[in-house]
């Protein structure tokens, strides 16, 4: 079988791609990523001379280039998790994850139709998605597959569209598609823009660590590696044409979270203790900030087996050492040298 996992450079999507290259010595692998500023081939380099990996730099907003890739390389299945994917980012330049997140997943969506349209069998188009679509919850409750898509950010917007397309192309052509929501993810490789990473550099490096608004909003976390375990089932033993959720089942308010970073900070670096949270700073709250994410987790858990295999201490644990431990990586994503590293290798 020949797959194509989009965003294969990026942060769920290098989880993903080893898992698949690995487990599946008989599938080939193509890796297609744009190498924007969150596409890191320091990534994958474990696995990039493995006999069954490919990595193709290109753009999916770039159609004709899309197109002839599909032509030239017959996938039967996509997994496609390229994205824009920081909700700051969509607020200050929303029209990035319109054409990424919403154009070029239209794109994949057509290149696939051309290339399967005589016949759909044992082809697959999944797409991964977020939580964010449902909107935001109060105090009670969680999302089901069965919660109304109230899109609130720029970012979850175009995500919701992209699912809408995703499920349009099943509805109108027949197409086999999968959809899966998860919610927030951490571990190693992380962009250190989002929470954990940036909390975490910052604890390290003694910088501020800017909490929004009061720091109330509440998060449902899931470890990386789990997520993609999680992809694996809903691929491989998910029914075609379904939604599954994807959820930690691990509710934390970001101020407890920021808490217990700097509390495994000051015990790892042997800080003082309570000396890392005297960098917390609470600064201006993130516009339309979406109050809670909690994501109920039961049908992929009762019809596919999957559950997380780490709970959020050893998560954690394995995070911040990875963070420790990977100085280099974090210095390159933070000081834009790895796109030099890419580009030497990969200039198009
Ligand atoms: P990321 O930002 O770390 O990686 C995105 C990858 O997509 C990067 O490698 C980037 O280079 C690539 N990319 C961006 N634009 C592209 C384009 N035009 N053409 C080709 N490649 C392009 O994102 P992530 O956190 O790994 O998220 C992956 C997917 O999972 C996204 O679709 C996101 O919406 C979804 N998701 C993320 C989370 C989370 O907590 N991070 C949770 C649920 C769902
Ligand atoms: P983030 O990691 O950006 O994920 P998302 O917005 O997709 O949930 O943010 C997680 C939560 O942390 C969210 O409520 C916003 C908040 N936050 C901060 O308080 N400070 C920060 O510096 C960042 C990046 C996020």
């Amino acid at each position: 079988m020949k797959i194509l996992i989009t965003g294969g450079a990026g942060f769920i999507g290098s989880h993903v791609v080893r898992l698949f290259v690995t487990k599946y010595p008989n599938y080939q692998i193509f890796n297609l990523d744009k190498l924007t500023y969150a596409g890191n081939l320091q990534n994958l380099t474990d696995i990039e001379n493995a006999p069954n990996y490919t990595f193709v730099k290109g753009d999916i907003t770039d159609q004709a280039f899309i197109s002839n890739l599909f032509q030239e390389q017959k996938f039967d299945a996509v997994i496609h998790l390229a994205a824009e994917s920081h909700v700051d980012r969509s607020i200050t330049d929303p029209m990035a994850f319109v054409f990424t997140n919403v154009i070029g997943t239209c794109y994949l969506l057509h290149a696939a139709k051309e290339l399967w349209k005589s016949d759909f069998s044992n082809k697959l188009f999944y797409h991964v998605s977020t939580d964010e679509v449902y909107g935001s919850l109060g105090e009670e409750g969680m999302f089901t597959e069965e919660t109304k898509y109230d899109p609130r950010s720029p970012y979850s917007a175009s995500k919701a569209s992209s699912d809408h397309f995703v499920r349009a192309y099943n509805h109108t052509y027949g197409m086999p598609v999968k959809v899966s929501n998860c919610s927030n993810n951490y571990g190693p490789n992380h962009f250190p823009e989002k929470l954990i990473p940036l909390a975490l550099n910052n604890i390290k490096n003694e910088k501020p660590v800017p909490v929004y608004g009061k720091g109330e909003n509440v998060r449902d976390w899931l470890y990386v590696i789990d997520h993609a375990r999680a992809i694996d089932d809903v691929f491989h033993k998910g029914q075609v044409g379904e939604t599954y959720n994807i959820g930690g089942v691990n509710e934390w308010r970001n101020i407890d979270l920021i808490h217990l970073l700097c509390d495994i900070m000051d015990r790892k670096l042997g800080r003082e203790e309570g000396a890392s949270r005297k960098l917390i700073t609470f600064v201006t709250d993130r516009a339309g900030h979406d109050l809670r994410y909690a994501i109920d987790s039961s049908k992929i858990m009762n019809e596919l087996g999957w559950e997380p295999s780490v709970t959020f201490e050893e998560g954690l644990e394995k995070t911040v050492d990875w963070y420790l431990q990977n100085e280099d990586w974090l210095q390159n994503v933070t000081s834009g040298n790895y796109q030099e590293y890419y580009q030497k290798q990969y200039s198009q």
